[in-house]
């Protein structure tokens, strides 16, 4: 089932979503849904929050589906460790329209669960470190709008206000 993706301005992509606790069938098909709608939106990362699910999990693939051995799946992630920085341009499902720099660390090591519950840890760079970094920060209650200055972040609100009161949105 593909889910539609929730935008900026809906309460569920700024609170902390709940950790993962029931690795079931029913948490399996959600990570399916999840994948196929990430591809229908051509992403690269989603959250669960951002088709209205406040629960801790994300789904990566950095190879839109060129790859399956590239499918990732972050049950309850943290970041364990970063290293160096990169300034690459970044944009969100749920901020359609609107892409950014935003300085991410250059290599990430997470820690999750997989769908089945089993731990792991992941270092991952460029692309993939990125994507640690946006999707656990979804996982938070955060946007690519948090990590910009008080100026641009305002623009951004402003135009999205404006796409709101058009119907645009
Ligand atoms: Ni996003």
């Amino acid at each position: 089932m593909i889910y539609p993706i929730v935008k900026y301005g809906a309460s569920v992509l700024e609170h902390k979503a709940a950790p993962v606790t029931a690795f079931d069938a029913k948490l399996a098909r959600l990570v399916e849904d999840m994948f196929e709608s990430m591809y229908a939106a051509h992403g690269v990362g989603l959250a669960a929050p951002q088709i209205g699910i406040p629960l801790q999990l994300a789904v990566i693939d950095t190879t839109s589906g060129a790859d399956p051995a590239a499918r990732l799946v972050l049950a309850n992630p943290e970041i364990l460790a970063t290293e160096g920085k990169q300034n690459e341009e970044e944009g969100c499902l749920s901020l359609p329209g609107f892409h950014a720099v935003i300085r991410r660390p250059a290599r990430v090591t997470v820690r999750a669960q997989n769908v089945s519950g089993k731990p792991f840890t992941r270092t991952g760079e460029a692309l993939l470190a990125r994507a640690f970094c946006h999707e656990i920060d979804h996982l938070h209650g955060r946007l690519f709008l948090a990590h910009l200055s008080a100026l641009k972040r305002d623009l951004i609100r402003r135009k999205i206000r404006k796409l709101i009161k058009a119907g645009d949105w």
